[in-house]
Formats: structure tokens, sequence, C-alpha cells
């Protein structure tokens, strides 16, 4: 391992050693058998504490702030794999042999190469659209471009001429003359039938792999767009991590650069039944398809309140604009009830142990980063306003997304893309979520309280008065 990639594994350890020290008087949770439905729990607004489903994929605990995928702690997941490996744990259930990892890298590498489908992609003004709406767009267009021409890697004769003699997309061009309607007809038509196949199993795992590796492709294809430059096609000889950064920037990453990478993506990977995995599987619970699935949690996690945290942060430290700026900045927010950005958790009610490794990375690479350095000072003093205010009544702390923000601008990553790098490491969680429910599906249908009435009678429109 490349020496200051060691440091990496070593900050990541002590964060571990930290949190392990001062969650120690929390109890230990106890295993919990097979649910046994109906199971009776107590249900606040926006379904705080209900139980939706059992799973054995991921396990928050806020009193300890512990997050586990699979049994295994995120410290030790951080500090030892790599996002390919928890993408697999994550799915199957288990750390795979190195056969099997190989094989499903290959796959997941194989599966980046997305020619067609950002082809398509580039026929919208992508350049003037929220990025997290590109993206929703692309996991669209992925489902619609999902046929085996792209799933082997080869494009076949048919789409190659179109789009050779066309220079356009293919099936886009208007027939120009007998030959290409013949031509855009019939590989319509074949095409049609293999996307028509593919679709039949597009909840499987191919189409989770699928989703896994191009939605990584499209965040940097859209990001490229988005500063005037061609997506780059993948790099087949680096990691998913390495693979991730080179296509956004043009430029291989350093050990270290693709080390912190790989770490932010398992850290984001999975997290309970959050707001988009719930979206992803609510909408997977009807049979609709994975690809449409994974575009709810796209929509979801754009939200400010969620994944769109991690930007909004950013922008906060901007306005902060100096250590000085906080005190009076922070009055003002609590004073006007604001929800301070980055902080905060529905389940964690002490730190966010991503939090606790994202913010060592941000210290780390500041060390080379001016303006890193300077949000990170911003951060930790209205860290420490924060926490003397809402820490101890509230049990408010940071979150994941505190951080984060500092560790992707100090790699030189922009603001608009921190939701997108969201999705692309949580692609992982919702399909595996959806693929483990869909095992024992039962459509979701909450209830509403009604509180109207039930005997207003109905008056003709000119005898209403306002
Ligand atoms: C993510 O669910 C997940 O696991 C999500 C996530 C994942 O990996 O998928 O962890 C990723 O979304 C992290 C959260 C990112 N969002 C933010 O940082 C936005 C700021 N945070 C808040 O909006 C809020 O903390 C939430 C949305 C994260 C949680 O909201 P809840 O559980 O609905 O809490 P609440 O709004 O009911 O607040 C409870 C109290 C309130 O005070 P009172 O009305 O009781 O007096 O705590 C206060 C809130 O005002 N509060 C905050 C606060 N968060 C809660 N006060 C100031 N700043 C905050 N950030």
């Amino acid at each position: 391992m490349h020496d200051n990639t060691k440091e990496i594994t070593k900050l990541v350890l002590s964060a571990k050693a930290k949190a392990l020290k001062e969650t120690s008087h929390e109890p230990e949770p106890e295993l919990t058998q097979p649910i046994k439905w109906p199971v009776s729990c107590t249900v606040g607004p926006g379904l705080e504490g209900a139980i939706a489903c059992e799973t054995g994929i991921g396990y928050v605990n806020g009193a300890k702030g512990w997050l586990i995928y699979r049994g295994y702690n995120i410290f030790d997941l951080c500090a030892y794999s790599t996002y390919e490996e928890v993408a697999y744990l994550l799915l199957y259930g288990s750390l795979p042999t190195l056969k099997r990892l190989e094989s499903f890298k290959k796959k997941l590498m194989q599966y980046s190469h997305i020619p067609n489908t950002k082809r398509l992609l580039m026929s919208f003004p992508v350049e003037q659209m929220n990025p997290m709406a590109a993206l929703r767009l692309g996991t669209s267009l992925m489902r619609q471009e999902f046929t085996d021409v792209e799933a082997d890697g080869y494009v076949s004769e048919t789409v190659k001429m179109i789009s050779a003699d066309e220079d356009s997309i293919p099936m886009e061009t208007k027939p120009m003359g007998e030959k290409h309607a013949i031509y855009e007809f019939d590989s319509k038509l074949e095409r049609e039938k293999s996307i028509k196949d593919s679709l039949l199993h597009a909840t499987g795992y191919e189409s989770c792999h699928h989703l896994i590796a191009g939605v990584a492709s499209l965040a940097a294809a859209i990001a490229r767009i988005r500063y005037g430059h061609m997506p780059l096609e993948p790099n087949l000889d680096l990691s998913f991590a390495a693979n991730l950064l080179y296509m956004i920037n043009g430029v291989v990453p350093n050990p270290v650069e693709e080390r912190i990478m790989d770490i932010v993506l398992i850290l984001h990977a999975d997290h309970g039944m959050n707001a988009s995995t719930f979206a992803s599987m609510v909408v997977a619970s009807t049979l609709s398809d994975i690809y449409l699935s994974v575009g709810s949690g796209i929509a979801a996690l754009q939200g400010p309140l969620h994944g769109g945290a991690n930007e909004a942060v950013i922008n906060m430290l901007k306005e902060i604009g100096s250590v000085k700026n906080v005190k009076p900045w922070l009055e003002k927010a609590l004073a006007k009830k604001m929800k301070i950005m980055g902080f905060g958790h529905r389940v964690y009610k002490a730190y966010d142990p991503r939090a606790r490794v994202l913010a060592p990375l941000a210290a780390y690479l500041s060390k080379n980063n001016t303006e890193g350095a300077k949000f990170l000072k911003i951060a930790k003093a209205l860290e420490k306003g924060v926490a003397a205010a809402l820490s101890k009544e509230k049990k408010i702390f940071p979150n994941v997304d505190f951080y984060s923000g500092i560790v992707y601008s100090s790699m030189g990553l922009p603001p608009e893309l921190f939701t997108p790098l969201f999705a692309v490491s949580r692609v992982a969680g919702w399909t595996a979520r959806v693929e483990e429910y869909l095992r024992h599906n039962r459509i979701f249908r909450p209830r509403a309280m009604y509180t109207g009435t039930f005997d207003k009678r109905y008056r003709p429109i000119e005898k209403r008065k306002n």
C-alpha cells in the first residue's frame, strides 16, 4: 500500500478508537429475532419510528453512533475494504472471494461503458439542468438503452453504422431514404425486442450492476458537459474510485486521492431506511423496474434536508466567510430557528460515525488546499458553536454532509457535483435494498389520519359566495 495511504488508514482507525471510547457507556444492542408481523411501534410524523420491513443489509445505532453494513462496522470497511467490495457485500450479503471480486469488478467496468446513453444524454441541455435532474434523466436513458449491445460491451453493426453514417444519436435521426429507414426500423425492432427482454429482469442483479457502474459514468459525464468538455470513456485499468475521478477530471488520481475517494464512497453506500432508499423501495414495491426506482432515489436525495445538504453546507460556509463571522451568523440563524445545514439527524443522537471519518480526511487534504483549509477553520468554529447551543438538549451533532463537502472541494470537485457523488455511492444501497425487499414484496401503503368532516353538501358554483 502506498505509504501515504497507510496514513489515511491510520486516520480511520484513530477515528474508530475515539468513537468506541466516547460511546462505550451506551448499551450494546441486542440481536433482533426475525419479525412476526404485525408489529406494534410508536409512529411520529414523517413515519418516524415506523418499522417498514426487516433487513439484513445495514444497521444504524443512533445512540452509539454506529453504522454497520451486513455485520461489519463502517470504520473497518473504510480502513480495509474498497467500494467495489462493499457494493458486493451490500448486494450479496458476504465479502467476496478474490475470484468473485475480480469478476464483479470486471462486470462493473463493462457496464461503465455506456456510449449510447451518453450520446442520448448529450441531446439534452445538460449544462443548463440541475445535475441531479440530469442524473435522473440519465438513469431513464440507461433503462432505454440497456440492451445486450451495451451489456456485452460491443456495439452491433447496425447501431455503429447509423451513428457512424449519421454521426448523431442512433434512432434519433430522421430516416433519410429507404436504406436508413430500413436500418432504423429493423434495428429499432431488434433493439425494442432486446430492450423488452433485458427489462424483463430489470430488477435483477445485472441491472443493479449496470446502475452502480452506469450512474458513476453518468455523474462524471454530466460534470464534464457542464464544464464544456466531452465525456470520457472509463479507463478499464483503474479502480472504481480512481475511474470516477479520472472520468471527471481527465487525470488519473494519485494513490491518496484514490484512497480517499474510495473511503467517501464506502461511507455513503447505505444508511438504513433513509428517504431516498425508502423512495426507491416504494417505487419497486409496485413492481415498477429498478431503473425507475433508482431514479426516485436520486429525486429524493436531491433535497437539502437529505443528500443536497453537502452542497448547502459549502454555500453556508462561503456565506459565513470567516471564523470571526461564525458567532454572529449562528446567533442570527438560531434566533430564526434555521436548520443549520450538515447538522442533526433523524436517527443519530450521537456523532455521525461518517463525520468522524470525514473530518480528519478534510483536515488531511486541506493541508495542501487553501480553500479547503479556510472552509475547515470556519466549520470547526461552527461545530463548536452548534455543540454549545444544541448538542446537549437537542442532541444535534454534525452528520455525514457537514465535512463531505470540504473533502470534495479540497479534491477540486465543484459543489454542484457533491450530491451526484452521494448518489453514485448510494446506488449500491438503493439496489441492494430493492432486491432484498422484492423477495418478500408487499406494496407500501401507509395511512393518513383524516381530520376532515363527513357531511358537506354540494352547492352549485353560482351559489358559492367565497
Ligand atoms: C442525510 O436518514 C438518513 O439516514 C439520511 C442520511 C443518509 O445517509 O441517507 O444520513 C443523509 O440526509 C443527512 C442529513 C442531511 N440534512 C441536513 O444536514 C439538513 C439539516 N438537518 C435537519 O434538517 C434535520 O436534522 C434532519 C432533516 C436531518 C432531521 O430532521 P428531523 O429528524 O425531522 O428532526 P426535526 O426537524 O424534527 O428536529 C428536531 C428538533 C427541532 O427543534 P424543536 O422544533 O423540537 O424545537 O431539532 C432541531 C429542530 O429545529 N433541529 C435543528 C437541526 N436539526 C434538527 N436545529 C438546527 N439545525 C439543525 N440542523
